[in-house]
């Protein structure tokens, strides 16, 4: 484990110190969750594409050699991952294909276009998307990269673990959102090399819990349909994935669409940062009861909250805000 986690940190520093990273964040003790606690933002908002993702997409697309690179990449994304890897494909001057289900968030989707990833549409369905991405791969030769269940996106990832620990070494628990697990299987590899004492929690809505229960069951459980505002946070664990949220992940707090609404809300209302539902649910379990009352989180007093995305269709947000 520790030859791989000293691999993974050399990969990141390489892509820290190629890549220019982005350091945005905030520390503000007006909404802190109690009063001996501190709150430091990660405003992955503020990242190029809108989200953490393009750390993963940047990582995996310069990693290609050249004869790779040149037949373009792939990906099957409804949302951020398709526009980070849009937008790390045009820096290299190579094609994107990104299979979009029907349905996906327009702002996603407009993302995806004004980078330059070529759009190819397939139904809602997970066997719809991967079955459109296969033909895609086998028309055009094209590197496949998946959104999180890929060592290089979760290498790429864990920049942000790096910058943040730079940032604010006294971080002693980071919070973190969690779907397929790609953001903290990176942020877990690379924080607790750093500092093996970290805590690192992550956070997931009700409505798509597979995460949380997957951790109770030993095993990766998948559901038949989720149901959550957070459009970002309906994947399922990967086998690459699962494994280092089973050994890293410390804790992981479930809480409802109502919660993540309240969080946006503080966001936009007291940090004066627009985030999207996913990339407010890491402050929501802050403020939680689960968070709160949990004596096992008592001494949790510099936490690290992860913003991890502010691509919202504002027509839509404003009707959640009505609620
Ligand atoms: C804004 C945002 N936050 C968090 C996540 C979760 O990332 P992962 O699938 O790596 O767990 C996503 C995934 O799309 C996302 O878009």
């Amino acid at each position: 484990m520790s030859f791989l986690l000293s691999l993974l940190l050399r990969r990141i520093c390489l892509f820290a110190a190629r890549q220019g990273c982005l350091s945005h964040w905030e520390k503000l003790s007006s909404i802190s969750a109690q009063k001996w606690r501190r709150l430091f933002f990660k405003c992955e908002c503020f990242q190029k594409g809108g989200a953490f993702k393009f750390r993963g997409a940047c990582n995996a697309v310069f990693s290609l050699d050249n004869d790779q690179a040149a037949k373009g990449v792939a990906t099957h994304s409804s949302g951020n991952h398709a526009a980070a890897l849009s937008l790390a494909a045009k820096l290299r001057g190579i094609p994107a294909y990104i299979v979009i289900p029907k349905g996906a968030p327009k702002c996603k989707v407009e993302n995806v276009m004004r980078y330059g990833g070529q759009v190819i549409w397939s139904e809602a369905t997970m066997q719809s998307r991967e079955s459109v991405a296969s033909k895609v791969l086998q028309e055009t030769g094209a590197v496949l990269v998946h959104p999180y269940n890929d060592g290089r996106i979760i290498s790429g990832q864990g920049t942000l673990s790096l910058e943040l620990l730079e940032q604010a070494p006294d971080i002693d628990t980071l919070i973190v959102p969690i779907s397929g697990g790609g953001l903290v299987s990176g942020v877990a590899l690379a924080a607790k090399s750093i500092n093996p004492a970290i805590r690192v929690l992550a956070a997931e809505p009700r409505g798509a819990n597979d995460a949380a229960q997957s951790k109770v069951a030993g095993r990766i459980i998948t559901l038949p349909e989720t149901d959550t505002i957070a459009d970002g946070l309906r994947a399922f664990l990967g086998d690459c994935t699962w494994p280092i949220v089973r050994d890293l992940v410390d804790d992981i707090i479930t809480v409802d669409d109502e919660e993540i609404i309240e969080a946006m809300k503080l966001c936009y209302e007291i940090l004066k940062v627009v985030v999207e539902p996913s990339g407010a649910i890491g402050l929501a379990a802050v403020l939680s009861d689960s968070f709160k009352k949990n004596p096992a989180l008592k001494n949790c007093s510099n936490i690290g909250i992860i913003l991890s995305g502010g691509n919202v269709d504002l027509g839509g947000l404003w009707d959640s805000f009505r609620k």
